[in-house]
Parts: structure tokens; sequence; C-alpha cells
């Protein structure tokens, strides 16, 4: 009997490290290409930028189709060339970070799931449909790839009586017709077999090709189940209905086919690997890896294997180093909204298990891009000649964050000696995402990683707070806790000198990065909205005054920064600094104290580094944006005001009547070019009657204090001042 079962053992792992063609991945793709180019003329299209073109309603390019949505609903623009196209094939760069299609928190847990992948896809608009379609792919699998018939299932849709769609029995008897054995032909509902793009869009029935990395056996049973052994390697969906914003379902007038087969997968089949991280796509990066790392190699090791947290860490680095390269190729930088917020907290996950978990150095995660241009790069050429601009990118975001990293573990390992293994109190939770810039999932992960769980509903609850306190802030954007004119007198009479803020200039370049150093200070004065305190308690809202800041306050229409500050003796709790504000030479921090606080007493101040850089880059951004449209229109042109925050810029002028769309253009190229020319910004403290006589310098209707601070792109302010001529 034992003989027996050990027989049976080894004939089911030889047939599940079966491979059967053992292509590289470069040919894999190659054969997909060709297969609908040369045998079933298709046309084949470039991949379309990870950011999608004009379409509001996703934030990264999550399928294939995307690009070809207006073909697909029949909104084309007829003189298009798109709309002549009636097949066509191609291999797309996808991102499932983020909305409908997010595999970002399954990402490192297994060996299939990616934040970027590939998507080989064919389709058929209006051209031939269901019974083609089927055809097509299971010839393509099954002779040209050469898998094995009996290794394969398909799912069909079964019909939802509550959307009142019935089953798909036209697809499953073309299965049955193609010779695929009615036990493999499965029904599954809506979740499975029904794809949608997104809340709305294009949408219909689909049937899936699934594959059985053990064999010999019959594992209907496990199709859709979740396992790493049966897994889904080709989607046809039919395109035949638009999801309206009511989520009614529109029929339309034309049906096409959309079919999508990860590439990843697919190579993992094909080279006999049941987890992508196996094949040629990502063994080259995992020794990359390996070699900055001072971990052990990459075992493949998975769930609660012994050391499986190690190379969790592999495959996310290893899939978030993708992700981050070809989103940075195609123009998406880590940022503060929308993608670029996803494409921070991608990088930040990635910093920190290379950092923390690899133990790899800083600077390993930029120089892992030459690799992926190596692995990706024949589908993806741009990868080679942007290499250095993306490393630079990953660079200078990682310097960003790994203070924040660092002294966030400390947070983590002080309050987990403190609760003893019990509950992780949200609040900590909260400051880590909030004052440190910790993604949450990321918290989530190391907390898991020591075994201890925290408050799920009491997290809620801040965030909710927090989104709703934003939410009102934008609605009434009046400082609060602004000192008045009694406290303002009260401060005078106290004695308590206005507070140098200096030190928000106070930062430094340092391999061509931005450094902002905290700072030490005294509290001098504590303000609770209507008099000064002497102290101030848990819960309680104050506005804190310090002999010296080195955050920025609103004013001159750029935000305030954010960050936190820290109490001496009291290190592991953050005090979030909300709101900074000035009035009559003092700086007013808003802070909602988590523990007493108390004049006299030693802080010191950490400014969020990377919003602080997004307002400076789009504070520059505005006077370029000045330059370019004076140059455009003349120097009729007034500025009128502007608005920076970390995420955005408003730039109000005047100027005589509309501008045209060819005027638009040159100021877009002007403000291109002066970027490209990447000067020095040169900057000096200037008498404002001296700054004054500068010719060419842009003002704007508002008290400027003397000594002015002068900025200047390319030509050093003293130049300027020796006479210079107007530089404009
Ligand atoms: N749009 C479908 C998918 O993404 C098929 O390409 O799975």
């Amino acid at each position: 009997m034992m003989r027996l079962l050990l027989r049976r053992l080894r004939r089911l792992s030889a047939a599940s490290e079966r491979s059967f063609s053992g292509l590289p991945a470069a040919q894999v793709r190659r054969t997909f290409l060709d297969f609908f180019r040369d045998q079933h003329q298709h046309l084949l299209v470039p991949s379309a930028p990870v950011r999608p073109r004009g379409d509001p309603s996703l934030l990264f390019v999550n399928a294939g189709m995307n690009q070809f949505k207006p073909v697909l609903l029949g909104t084309v623009d007829p003189r298009s060339q798109m709309a002549l196209w009636r097949r066509v094939a191609n291999s797309q760069r996808c991102v499932r970070a983020g909305g409908k299609h997010n595999d970002l928190e399954d990402v490192g847990r297994d060996g299939t799931h990616h934040t970027f992948f590939e998507m080989l896809g064919s389709w058929s608009f209006g051209d031939y449909f269901k019974e083609e379609a089927c055809r097509m792919a299971w010839s393509l699998l099954t002779e040209h790839y050469g898998i094995p018939a009996d290794r394969l299932y398909v799912s069909y849709f079964g019909g939802d009586a509550g959307s009142g769609l019935s089953a798909d029995r036209e697809t499953r008897d073309i299965w049955l017709h193609l010779g695929v054995p009615a036990s493999r032909v499965l029904p599954f509902g809506l979740k499975d077999n029904f794809w949608e793009m997104g809340d709305t869009g294009p949408c219909g029935p689909c049937t899936e090709i699934h594959y059985d990395h053990v064999g010999g056996r019959h594992a209907a049973a496990l199709v859709n189940a979740g396992g790493a052994e049966v897994v889904e390697i080709w989607n046809l969906v039919f395109i035949q209905y638009s999801r309206e914003p009511d989520q009614s379902l529109r029929l339309l007038p034309q049906f096409s086919v959309d079919t999508g087969m990860g590439l990843e997968r697919l190579v993992g089949v094909l080279q006999g690997r049941r987890s992508n991280y196996d094949t040629d796509l990502f063994t080259p990066l995992l020794d990359a890896i390996h070699q900055r790392s001072r971990a052990g190699p990459y075992g493949g090791r998975m769930g609660a294997a012994p050391d499986a947290q190690v190379d969790r860490a592999y495959r996310v680095v290893a899939d978030h180093v993708r992700t981050l390269a070809v989103c940075i190729a195609d123009g998406v930088h880590p940022g503060m909204s929308g993608a670029e917020l996803v494409l921070r907290r991608i990088l930040r996950r990635a910093v920190r298990f290379c950092a923390e978990v690899l133990r790899a150095p800083p600077g390993s995660l930029a120089s892992l891009v030459p690799t992926v241009a190596q692995t990706l790069g024949d589908a993806f050429p741009e990868l080679f000649r942007e290499a250095d601009r993306i490393a630079d990118i990953i660079d200078e975001n990682e310097g960003h964050f790994l203070s924040s990293l660092q002294r966030g573990s400390r947070l983590i390992q002080r309050t987990c000696l403190r609760t003893g293994g019990g509950a992780f109190p949200a609040a900590a939770a909260w400051s880590l995402h909030r004052d440190l810039g910790f993604p949450l999932d990321l918290v989530d992960l190391m907390l898991e990683e020591r075994g201890v769980q925290v408050d799920r509903q009491e997290l809620d609850r801040l965030v909710c707070h927090d989104q709703k306190m934003r939410a009102e802030q934008q609605a009434d954007s009046r400082p609060r806790l602004l000192l008045d004119v009694l406290s303002l007198a009260a401060l005078q009479r106290a004695g308590v000198p206005h507070t140098d803020d200096g030190p928000k200039y106070g930062y430094h370049l340092e391999n061509g990065r931005y450094v902002f150093p905290a700072c030490r200070a005294t509290v001098l004065a504590l303000y609770d909205g209507r008099a000064l305190v002497p102290e101030v308690g848990p819960g309680q809202r104050c506005g804190v005054i310090l002999d010296r800041t080195c955050f920025y306050s609103e004013q001159g229409g750029q935000s305030h920064d954010r960050g936190y500050l820290m109490r001496d003796g009291l290190q592991e709790v953050l005090f979030s600094v909300e709101a900074v504000n000035r009035a009559g030479g003092y700086v007013v921090h808003q802070v909602t104290v988590p523990d007493h606080l108390r004049t006299g007493d030693q802080v010191e101040l950490h400014l969020d580094q990377a919003h602080r850089l997004s307002c400076m880059v789009k504070h520059t951004a505005t006077h370029v944006l000045n330059f370019a449209l004076r140059s455009v229109l003349g120097r009729s042109v007034q500025q009128r005001g502007s608005h920076i925050s970390a995420d955005r810029l408003r730039f109000d002028f005047s100027v005589k009547g509309p501008l045209s769309s060819a005027q638009l253009q040159q100021v877009d190229r002007c403000v291109r070019d002066v970027i490209s020319a990447n000067q020095d910004v040169h900057t000096l403290e200037v008498p404002l009657r001296l700054a004054g006589a500068i010719q060419g310098l842009r003002t704007v209707d508002e008290v400027y204090p003397d000594p002015v601070r002068v900025v200047s792109l390319g030509v050093p302010v003293s130049e300027l001042l020796d006479g210079g001529t107007d530089r404009e």
C-alpha cells in the first residue's frame, strides 16, 4: 500500500514538473502574436501606456481591451484608424493595483498574482464571434503550445436570474463540439463568468480556459477554487453589453470578442512552473535581488513555511520593481493622488521589504531597473531608453521614505513591547499611516509578521473620521485656531518672541536629492482657540507656538506643510501637525494632542518630505508657466493668483481674449523646454528695495516681507542684482 502511494506521489510530482515546450517568455509572446497575425489575419497593434487615455473611470490600464473601449461601445470616431479595425492582437502592459481589479494585497502571498503583468490579447470588433474565438484559443494552446487537452477545463456563464441573464448554452455547445468532454465544461455565475471592465463600460459573459498543473486526474472541483494547482489561463469575453452609470445593462448594437491571457501564467504553464516567479520572467530579477541583499537565495517558500517571509519579500520586490519601472516609463510617477498615490504605496512597500526583510542597502531597488529592462525590454524597448530616469526617480522616492521607515519600525517594536503581544492600538497604526506615510496595508503586513492584530473597527473609525475632517476642511478653508487680536496682545505682553521660521528653507541637496533635516524647538505658548494656556491634555486641539520651526505655513498661495512633532521623553507618540498658519509674526502649529504638552517642553519637528517636495515642484512650475504664458501671449499677461498643494496647482491670470489651441500647445511646449533644460534653481534673500529693481521680476498683488526671498531659474540671483537685464 505504502509503495503504491509512493509510486503515485512520484508520478504526480513528475507530472507536475512537466514542461511542454520550455519556451522562453519572449518566444511565448512571439508565438501568440504570430499565430493571430499569420494564421488569422489580425493586425498587431502596440500596447497603450499604463495611464488610461482620457478615461477617468480607471486609475491604470487594467486589461488589453481598455484602449479599444470606444470601438467596443461604438463611440469611436469614424474617421480614425481604429474605426477600421476588425481583428487585432497585442501584448498590453496592465496594472491591477486599484479600483475594480486590484491584486496588490495578494502579491507575494502566492506565485500568480501581480500588480504589473502583460496581457496577451486578441479581438474581433463585430467580425467573428464565439465559435471562431473558442476554436482559435483551443488550437493555439493545444496545437501550437502543445498543452495536452486533458489538462484543460473550460467554464461558461451559467446565467443569473437576478439580472435576467440566461445561461450561455451556445458557448457550452461550442466546446462540446470542439471535443472537450462534458465533465470538463463547467457553468459558473456572475462573479466568475461575466466580465466587466470597471463600474461602468463594456462587459459580457465570458468563457475561461483553466489548466491543471498536476494532471492525470479529474480536477473539475478545483476550477475557480482559488488553489495553485488549477489556474485560469485564458479569458474569452463576449462583449454584448455596456454597464451604464445607473447599473443597468444596455445591449450593444455590435457584438465583439475580447480575449486576454496573462503572459506570466502562460509562461509558468509552458515552463512547467506553478509559480510565475520560477520562470525566466522573474528568475534574473530574483538573482539580482539576492546579489544585493543579505538574505539567503530565493527558495520559493509560501504560506506558513519557515522563512516564507523572506521569499515573500523577494516576490513583492520583484513584482513591485517591474510595476515601478513600467509606470514611470509611461509617465506615472509616485505622487500624492490617484494613480500616482497608488504608485507611491507600491514603492514604499518595496522599499520596506528591501530594507528590512532582505536587508539590502539603500539604492538597491533602483539598481534592479536594468534587470527589469533586460527581462521586459523585448516587448517594451522604452525601458532601456528610460532606465536612468526611472532609477533616479525610484532612488529619490526611496530616500524620502527611508528615515520614516526606521522610525516607524521602532515605533512598532516599542508599541508591541508595551502591549506585550496584545492588540496593537489603532491610534498607533493610524499614526504610522498619517504621520510617517506608511501605506495601511503595509502596516497590516508588518503587524501580521509579528503575529499581532490591530483593532480593525477602531482603525476604520479613524480612517472615516479623517476623511470627514478633510472634506470639512475643503468645504471650509478658513484657517482654524488663528490667533486673534487679544491672544496676539497676550503673547506680546508675555514677551514671547516671534517664531524664527528660517529653518523652513534649511534643506540641502545630498547626492542630487533634497534633504529636509528635523529641527529642535521649545514650546513657548499654547493656544486653545480662546486664550493662551500653560498645558493641554490628550484629545485637546490647540495651536502650538515654538521658538523656531522648519514647517512652511500657509502663505503665498502655497499650502502648509504636514508632518509631526515628537516630545522629548515620549518618542513613540507622534503629535500630528494638521495645519500651520501665521499671524503677527507667530507660526501656529495646529495639533490635536495625543498626550500632555506643556509650555517649556522640548520637541523635535519632522516635516513630510514628499509632501513638501511636491509643493516645491509645483511652486517652481507656476513660475515656469507664468514665463511661458508671457513668452507666447505677450507681456499683457498678468498673474492674478495661484494655489499650490501637493497634488495640484492652479494658476490664475488675465489675458485679452480666449487662447487658441495652437497657443495652448505653444505654452505647453515652452514649459516642457524649460523643464528639459534642467536648470538650477537659485534663491537669495534680498532687501525688498533691491529686489524691486530686478528687471523682469514677477510679483503678485501681495504684501512681501523685507528682506524677500528671490527665486531664479538658471541665473544666480546675485547676477540679476548686478544690474542684469530682463531675464524673463
Ligand atoms: N478583458 C478580459 C480580461 O481582462 C479579457 O481580455 O480578463
